[in-house]
């Protein structure tokens, strides 16, 4: 009867656990040296001989029927843990994912490191200006007359404005830089310069009051006109592609003699005429031309000695040609689905 109780009582211990730890607790509890088996175990020497046979029998049948019961709760509760960790181990391929996205550079500011790229591959050095200049620098140090009409407050933003020798303003464009470099470096002088520039512009389609220029500088012994054309053919190939065509149209600045414009062929029509180029089949690109002589000789050098060109481009403008961007607002909306196009 005990015994019974026992080996029933085992059975219902062993399909309580939930763990295979626990059973394993469990089954020495039930089965050790301690145990009520261990116990009834011990008293089988105390019976007459006679019995112990029998008695013997009926503890190894309870033994076993207890083992056997540890065995299949043991293999049971290790296929559910095996389960539960497959359940809890699983990536759910349809669960969102947060992360973070990796940003890009501003169209301008590759744009500019892209011409840049260009220039210091043909041996150029990149320099940056202020701002905000003095008027001698951004005008009258570029050969430009006190009464030339870009002076007009009008046209100019002046941070001082009234008496010519101290006016400051920001800058109109990045050719002040031509005389800054030129002052604090010897010739031979090969710089790029990249910049933000500002006039007293409405914005509209092709217009902003703060935009960017990239100016170009050459000044070396027997600079010629070819050296400046063959110099802004490469860059045009190098950055449009070869299908764009590139031409120099004669044109006027206080600080080039002579001076140009240079034109590439509209990305729209590819040349033939077209709302955009204004049927020309041409859009400005950038001012250029042979550095006056009075600017090397006011920026220190001797003009009888050297030589040299310059020209200074649009960066949006630039960017607008490559890209197919008909709109010089993109630039400053910050549309991020429009910039993460340029990539
Ligand atoms: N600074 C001129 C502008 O903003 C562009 C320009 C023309 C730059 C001729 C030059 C140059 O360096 O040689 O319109």
């Amino acid at each position: 009867m005990e015994l019974f109780s026992t080996v029933a009582d085992a059975l219902d211990r062993i399909g309580e656990v939930s763990t295979t730890a626990e059973l394993d607790l469990l089954d020495s509890q039930i089965l050790g040296r301690n145990s009520p088996i261990g116990a009834i175990r011990r008293q089988l020497g105390q019976l007459p001989v006679e019995d112990r046979p029998t008695a013997g029998a009926r503890l190894n049948e309870a033994v076993e029927q207890i083992n056997a019961a540890l065995t299949a709760r043991r293999s049971q509760l290790a296929s559910s843990e095996a389960d539960r960790l497959l359940a809890s181990d699983a990536v759910d391929v349809t669960a969102e994912v947060w992360t973070l996205r990796p940003g890009n550079e501003h169209l301008l500011q590759r744009t500019v490191d892209e011409v840049c790229d260009i220039f210091v591959g043909l041996g150029y050095r990149v320099a940056e200006g202020p701002e905000a200049e003095l008027a001698w620098y951004n005008f009258d140090a570029l050969n430009t007359p006190p009464h030339h009409p870009a002076r007009a407050e009008s046209d100019t933003l002046y941070v001082e404005f009234g008496n010519p020798a101290d006016e400051v303003l920001l800058r109109t464009q990045t050719s002040p830089m031509q005389v800054r470099y030129m002052e604090k470096h010897e010739p031979p002088v090969y710089v790029l310069v990249p910049g933000k520039t500002f006039r007293s512009d409405a914005i509209d389609a092709t217009h902003l009051p703060v935009f960017h220029q990239i100016e170009g500088l050459a000044v070396d012994e027997n600079i010629k006109f070819s050296d400046l054309k063959g110099t802004l053919a490469h860059f045009a190939r190098e950055f449009f592609g070869p299908k764009q065509r590139i031409r120099l149209r004669p044109h006027f600045f206080p600080f080039t003699e002579p001076s140009a414009e240079l034109d590439v062929s509209c990305f729209v029509c590819d040349g033939t005429g077209c709302k955009l180029c204004g049927e020309s089949g041409w859009l400005e690109m950038a001012g250029c031309g042979m550095v006056d002589p009075n600017v090397l000789d006011i920026s220190g050098y001797d003009s009888r000695q050297v030589s040299g060109f310059a020209f200074g481009m649009g960066t949006e403008r630039l960017a607008m040609v490559r890209h197919g961007i008909a709109d010089i607002r993109v630039f400053i909306e910050n549309d991020l689905r429009v910039l993460r196009q340029f990539r």
